[in-house]
């Protein structure tokens, strides 16, 4: 297993589409070995992908307290939102420090594949429901920021520009 190095925004790739797994095999699961190890050691709650420049349908995710709950999503589609919608803080670790409000729906259903290849479906409420939509639109090559207004999202990227060029120099 290894820790990947995780895109920061505005970096262009975030932005690119991924593509369908063709095939669950052992390539798949050593890049969601690779996954969950870069989610932990990060301390999030997901991770999708893209945000280490791997442009397949892959996602996962662990909201558990304990931080033992891996959930794997491969090819996942939502089947089901709730038309009840609720606006929370959400944070990405391609994000650093940054915190805002997005609305969200407060509930999904979602079909996935598993690390075995297996379909299975998700029914999803609070905290999951939120992380999965989230991590699905990093999928599209969508980033939560893009849900602010532009004034907000052109500061926090001044602000993540400057700090990358400081660690550059570091
Ligand atoms: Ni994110």
């Amino acid at each position: 297993m290894a820790i990947l190095p995780i895109l920061c925004y505005p970096d262009p790739r975030l932005h690119k589409v991924a593509q369908p797994v063709k095939a669950v095999d052992d390539r798949v699961r050593a890049v969601l070995d690779d996954m969950l190890a870069t989610m932990y050691d990060a301390n999030g709650i997901g991770l999708a992908a893209t945000q280490v420049d791997v442009h397949e349908r892959i996602v996962v995710i662990d909201v558990s307290e304990e931080r033992d709950t891996p959930l794997v999503l491969i090819n996942p589609e939502i089947t089901w939102a709730s038309d009840e919608k609720q606006v929370g803080d959400e944070g990405c670790l391609s994000v650093p420090g940054i915190y805002d409000g997005v609305e969200r729906s407060t509930a999904v259903h979602v079909r996935a594949l598993d690390r075995e290849g297996q379909p299975r479906t998700i029914e999803a409420e609070g905290l999951l429901a939120v992380c999965i939509q989230h991590e699905m639109d990093h999928l599209m090559g969508k980033v939560f920021v893009e849900y602010l207004s532009p004034l907000k999202r052109n500061r926090i990227k001044t602000k993540l520009l400057k700090q990358q060029k400081q660690a550059e120099r570091a």
